[in-house]
């Protein structure tokens, strides 16, 4: 049985069941933490009204989820998070699901993002593949601690290695700022975000929207202008956690390829082991196209876990199908 779902005006005991099924299937989709708690809290506050979801039952248990989030950068698009709880698949539910959502859908085109590989990759079978992501895993152990260190003691005499958690410190929050902009210079960057004017103001709004996680943020300042040319965001959930995540990483175009990037990324993982030393390990994903950002991830021990495929879909198409797996292909 699909219906939609309203996180506001739900029971706590579906609020709960629902965000947990998220949460697994996000863990198994990204590498990454969510925690169901922190992610009900902020379901019952209420989003920004470009979300809807759904939900499948079994026997009155919650065993799929689906959410579609009107793409901020491109409002003909919705992104789709959809998971089936793995004792609950190939029943056919993954499929209902996204039938219901293709029916009650605003949007043109769906988009979601899957690893390459059974069971995700076939369930959209007939759908385009819009870029090709690579989920890479750096381990914190003491063979990257030790690469870390080699690379982060390197000669930059005209910068230098600044860190801060939370909010920018007030001199650099501007320049950081600037370099933020040039997260879109990154291959197929402009598919997946929208570009955003980064002043004062949207660094602040961003900093204050982590939803109960730890901003970490490692900038590489430029000394005779004291302003920040370079930066990297890694986040580690508020609770007890043994994986954190890479975001963000730019250099300013007229200070690259002079190896700042990497002695920064070596930098930050030897300061988020000391600040967190429960963190065993660092996800990230990155477009296989990006082979600047692929080569300093390798350099400071990252390794390819998997890879994910950003694909896309016309609404009207899935509503044409049956289903939305190779029956459309
Ligand atoms: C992908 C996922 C949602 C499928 O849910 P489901 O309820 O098992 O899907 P369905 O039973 O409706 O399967 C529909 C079709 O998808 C394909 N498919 C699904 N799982 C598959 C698998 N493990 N191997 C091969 N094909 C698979 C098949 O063609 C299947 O039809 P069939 O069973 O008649 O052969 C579920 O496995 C999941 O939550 N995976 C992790 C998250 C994810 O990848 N989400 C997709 C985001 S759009």
């Amino acid at each position: 049985m699909i219906e939609a779902f309203e996180a506001k005006t739900s029971m706590k005991q579906d609020l709960d069941a629902w965000c947990l099924v998220f949460a697994e299937g996000q863990a198994e989709l990204s590498g990454g933490v969510v925690d169901p708690g922190v992610l009900a809290e902020q379901l019952r506050v209420g989003d920004e009204g470009r979300v809807r979801r759904w939900l499948a039952r079994r026997a009155g248990s919650i065993c799929g989820v689906a959410e579609l989030r009107t793409q901020q950068h491109d409002p003909a698009a919705g992104f789709l998070r959809l998971f089936v709880t793995p004792s609950a698949r190939r029943r056919g539910v993954g499929s209902r699901l996204l039938a219901r959502v293709a029916a009650d859908a605003s949007v043109e085109r769906i988009q979601a993002t899957v690893l390459a590989g059974p069971p995700g990759e076939p369930f959209v079978g007939g759908w385009r593949v819009v870029l090709r992501l690579e989920l890479h895993e750096q381990r914190l152990d003491q063979d990257t601690l030790r690469r870390c260190q080699e690379l982060a003691i390197a000669a930059h005499p005209a910068h230098r290695l600044v860190f801060w958690q939370g909010a920018a410190p007030e001199q650099w929050v501007a320049s950081f700022g600037r370099v933020m902009g040039h997260v879109l210079d990154a291959p197929g960057a402009d598919l997946q975000m929208a570009s955003r004017t980064w002043d004062t103001a949207a660094v602040r709004a961003w900093e204050a929207g982590m939803g109960g996680r730890h901003l970490l943020v490692g900038a590489v300042v430029h000394l005779p202008s004291d302003d920040v040319v370079g930066a990297t965001v890694t986040t580690v959930p508020s609770w007890e956690a043994g994986v954190a995540e890479q975001h963000d990483t730019a250099v300013l175009p007229e200070h690259r390829g002079g190896g700042l990037a990497r002695w920064m990324k070596a930098r930050q993982a030897l300061r988020l082991h000391e600040l967190f030393p429960t963190v065993e390990s660092v996800t990230v994903t990155v477009n296989q196209q990006n082979a600047p950002m692929l080569a300093v991830n390798r350099a400071v021990g990252y390794r390819l876990l998997r890879e994910r495929l950003l694909v896309e879909v016309s609404t009207d198409r899935l509503k044409g199908g049956p289903r939305c797996g190779p029956a459309l292909g």
